[in-house]
């Protein structure tokens, strides 16, 4: 009797304690991989962004579907269960003017714990490729991105777009972490998940660079390249910064994604899916020079199109890095995107063909 009595307190206990702590924990639906969670990236902001993640269906919500800037049928409710029924030519394009920065532009910033409350801004996606192979995508998005300015001048500021989507790729060989892809403009970096900055341990820590929300492993100054427009080193830079803590995972749907039928399938029957077939843009189509608020120097535009969505992230790739024509150079050691050291390999990468 006494025995029983004991065990019984022991297990109430036992649950009083553990619950709190599985509930941290587990924010994630049931058969999401634990590595896929386990070392999951941290994100840091930037203290000066005034552009932080954003829901996604707030965004939506703000839009109209715009086809060459006039509107088009749309689903009603256009939702992220509706979405995909639009075509790959649309816009979704902001309802107010985005240069007098309505507030929905600047999305919700984390909380202390680094969670969005009431706004699901990331997307994680698995790519279970067999054989112990799985590439996990942590897809971020933002409703504003602002393009940064040339030599810190106002005037010279490009590459503003409604709609941003950036991401981290980690590669897991049987439940381990290999490497760690970062996006960053057109491209981005890959470094060896043992080189990489830890937050608790297991979480690489991937710095979002200030306004343009490109993905870094280090703090600090990058060069912010644009291709096909060729400017020195140091003239457009992405800062970062051990800003806004925002852990991604504590407000995310998550996905299987299987590349062979090209199907993406909710971990969680309430997760909205239809939205990841969505084959066209999540903003405003570029200005015309004719509309006052364009301006294009060195053609280049002030303000640009928005993105495609997630699934345009090359989901299937063969290397760590999109295919993209470049050298998949996976690095060993920490280092700030520039320009002259770009495409060196240095002691210890290793390069992927
Ligand atoms: C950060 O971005 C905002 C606008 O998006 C800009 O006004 C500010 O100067 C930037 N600060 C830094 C340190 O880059």
């Amino acid at each position: 009797m006494l025995f029983e009595l004991v065990l019984a307190v022991t297990c109430l206990a036992w649950r009083v304690w553990s619950a709190p702590a599985r509930l941290e924990e587990r924010q994630a639906p049931d058969g999401v991989p634990d590595y896929v969670l386990k070392y999951a990236p941290i994100v840091y902001l930037h203290s000066a962004d005034p552009y932080m993640p954003s829901d996604l269906q707030t965004h939506i919500s703000h839009t109209t579907p715009r086809v060459n800037f006039n509107a088009v049928s749309a689903p009603n409710p256009l939702d992220l269960n509706s979405l995909n029924q639009l075509g790959s030519d649309v816009y979704l394009t902001s309802n107010d003017d985005v240069t007098k920065n309505p507030q929905w532009i600047k999305g919700v910033k984390p909380d202390a714990n680094g969670k969005t409350n009431n706004a699901i801004t990331a997307a994680v996606i698995v790519n279970d490729k067999g054989n112990g192979n799985v590439d996990a995508f942590y897809m971020y998005f933002y409703t504003y991105n602002w393009g940064g300015t040339v030599l810190g001048i106002p005037q010279l500021n490009f590459g503003n777009h409604v709609g941003d989507w950036e991401h981290n790729m980690i590669r897991f060989s049987n439940g381990q972490p290999q490497s760690v892809w970062y996006s960053q403009h057109a491209n981005g970096q890959a470094f060896k998940y043992s080189v990489t900055q830890k937050q608790d341990s297991f979480r690489p820590i991937a710095y979002s660079s200030n306004g343009s929300h490109a993905n870094y492993a280090i703090p600090g100054t990058h060069d912010h390249t644009i291709p096909n427009f060729n400017l020195p080193g140091g003239v457009l830079e992405d800062h970062t910064e051990k800003g806004i803590l925002w852990d991604p995972l504590l407000a995310a749907y998550y996905y299987k994604y299987d590349a062979g039928a090209n199907k993406f399938t909710p971990y969680d029957a309430n997760t909205p899916v239809n939205w990841l077939s969505f084959g066209g843009r999540w903003g405003d189509q570029e200005y015309p020079t004719s509309d006052k608020r364009q301006v294009k120097l060195f053609g280049q535009a002030k303000y640009s199109s928005g993105p495609t969505g997630p699934a345009d992230k090359q989901l299937n790739r063969n290397n760590v890095c999109p295919d993209n024509g470049k050298d998949c150079i996976l690095r060993s050691i920490l280092v700030p995107r520039r320009r002259d050291t770009d495409g060196v390999i240095f002691e210890g990468d290793e390069v992927q063909r």
